[in-house]
């Protein structure tokens, strides 16, 4: 099987969350400024691609995914002429931008919800409004948000319901209208004739609702059979690939919740050029997010397999602005902390397909939990907690279940060096810098070589030149559970990545002879060696 080699097969891409990167101007909040006096460390780490969470103009009500006017660039964040200025300066450095297309729903306080409020105007028909069951006094359907809650809110001036499958403010546009899908594809030209190389799809699976009916009752998300992975969904992603993608060397990844491999190959069959799925970072949830359940490296290490062999070229990623941070999820922050944060950077490095590192994750940034409510920025946690109150969940107990889910986990500040606020603001931060940022931050990572940040270039570096890591196949090797290990081979070379997943000592079941090329402790010979320590990883070119 042999791929059309394109640029994001071969590099990188790093998520910046704007409003916590690097603030210039003092204002508590990062901004595309702050953004630009960063490149130069980009470049340095070697990525390829930023993926920059939403900058459009936003009452940020869910921190920019929810857009009022997508031609603007909000406020905080600064102007048009920097935005454009950024994509210049990122070119420069060979890096790229891809931008966050969120348009299953807009702000409510886009002007074309505000104009939909009269049922005589066209816009009217841009959202989802209907009358309410039981004489409109109660809602339409009985689906549910993602947030939590009915996804509809009644509006008294339109006396009518509207549909909302995230929070109140975040309004989901009608996709069975032609205007609405034109109106998508001039946003993404806008942004495309501006220099962008694409779109991270926010939600995209979730576009089209072929039926307005009852959902089948659930515990969580009541109502999705009519909206997730639907054909119609599928033809209009195949009409903006045709129409717009198509006319640019772009790249497209879609965030797909719930989707299998099937759904996902049709996804990247003329559509999109990748998807995110969930199953991996799912593994220790229930299906009701809020309930934690034990991590199993096991477990995470059959999903990854799956989708390795069922899609030909996959996204690899741990962390992103809506999961906690990876270290204390998937390795183990009190005692292995170095150790099993560079194992999960080779297991995000060197699968098959792209990957994505989120902001914070090459210098091994962590979760800041909250005894406070009035710290919570994330909607989706208030949300969440306030539905927990109202089922006479007790303050604490409640609390302590949304810290688990609480988005702002991963959105603290980026820490720079150990100044005041991490180096993030001169002024007061927007959320809540994590403590420990006077031992885990750029500066410290810069100043020695066996940081984190180091071993993420190094990796980082090794795939942009050998072309087994990048385009190679991906074949698994037998091994207990506990381990992972896979071949990358490309032509006559073949390469051998061997992990522990675990914080225990484990047989080695490979002798791999070979030349050592990236070793976690350092170890220069695989061919005898009985035991893997805890988390021990290493690549070895084996033929
Ligand atoms: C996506 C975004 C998330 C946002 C949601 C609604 O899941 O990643 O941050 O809350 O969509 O736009
Ligand atoms: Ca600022």
């Amino acid at each position: 099987m042999s791929i059309k080699e394109k640029y994001f097969h071969e590099n990188v891409v790093y998520q910046i969350y704007p409003r916590s990167y690097k603030d210039a101007n003092g204002d508590g909040v990062g901004d595309i400024k702050g953004i630009i006096s960063k490149l130069d460390y980009l470049k340095l780490l070697g990525i390829g691609i930023i993926w920059l969470s939403p900058v459009y103009e936003s009452p940020h009500d869910d921190m920019g995914y929810d857009v009022s006017n997508y031609y603007k660039i909000h406020k905080e964040y600064g102007t048009l002429e920097e935005m454009e200025l950024l994509i210049s300066e990122a070119k420069k450095r060979d890096i790229r931008i891809i931008m966050d297309l969120v348009v299953n729903h807009t702000s409510d306080e886009h002007e074309w919800f505000i104009k939909s409020k009269d049922v005589n105007s066209k816009y009217h028909d841009y959202y989802i409004w209907r009358k309410g069951r039981k004489n409109n006094t109660r809602p339409p359907n009985n689906w549910q948000s993602n947030f939590s809650g009915s996804a509809w809110k009644y509006d008294k001036d339109v006396d009518k319901w509207y549909l909302h499958l995230f929070s109140e403010k975040q309004v989901d546009l009608n996709f069975h209208n032609k205007e609405v899908i034109e109106e998508v594809k001039k946003i993404i030209k806008f942004w495309m004739d501006k220099g962008i190389y694409g779109f991270r799809c926010d939600v995209i699976n979730q576009i089209y609702k072929t039926s307005l009916d009852n959902g089948r009752q659930r515990i969580f998300l009541t109502g999705r059979e009519h909206y997730l992975n639907q054909e119609g969904n599928h033809l209009i992603l195949k009409e903006l690939q045709r129409d717009v993608f198509s006319k640019y060397d772009s790249m497209t990844v879609g965030e797909t919740f719930r989707v299998d491999f099937k759904n996902a190959n049709k996804f990247l069959d003329d559509e999109l050029d990748m998807v995110f799925q969930f199953d991996h970072v799912n593994v220790d949830r229930f299906s009701v997010p809020l309930f934690k359940k034990k991590y199993r490296p096991r477990k995470l290490k059959k999903i990854l397999f799956n989708w390795q062999k069922n899609v030909s070229w996959n996204t690899n990623y741990l962390e992103n602005h809506d999961q906690l941070r990876s270290i204390p999820r998937f390795g183990d922050e009190k005692n292995y902390y170095l150790e099993s944060a560079k194992m999960l950077a080779m297991l995000t490095l060197l699968l098959k397909g792209t990957p994505f590192i989120y902001q914070g994750q090459e210098i091994g940034m962590l979760n800041i939990g909250t005894d406070n409510l009035e710290d919570i920025k994330d909607v989706a946690a208030v949300t969440v907690y306030n539905l927990l109150r109202k089922l006479l969940i007790p303050h604490r107990l409640a609390l302590k279940l949304v810290n688990t889910i609480n988005r702002d986990n991963a959105r603290t500040p980026m820490q720079w060096d150990k100044t005041h606020n991490a180096g993030f603001t001169s002024g007061d931060p927007w959320l809540k810098v994590n403590p420990n940022y006077q031992n885990i931050n750029v500066e410290n990572n810069l100043k020695d070589p066996n940081s984190l940040f180091y071993f993420y270039q190094k990796l980082i570096k090794l795939r942009k030149e050998i072309k087994a890591l990048s385009y190679g196949n991906f074949n698994a090797l037998s091994t207990s559970g506990n381990l992972i290990a896979f071949t990358r081979t490309f032509g006559e070379d073949e390469y051998t990545v061997i992990l522990n997943l675990t914080n225990k000592k484990r047989k080695n079941p490979l002798f791999l002879r070979g030349e050592v090329i990236l070793s976690i402790y350092g170890e220069t010979n695989y061919e005898d060696k009985k035991h893997l320590a805890p988390y021990e990883g290493a690549l070895i070119k084996t033929s």
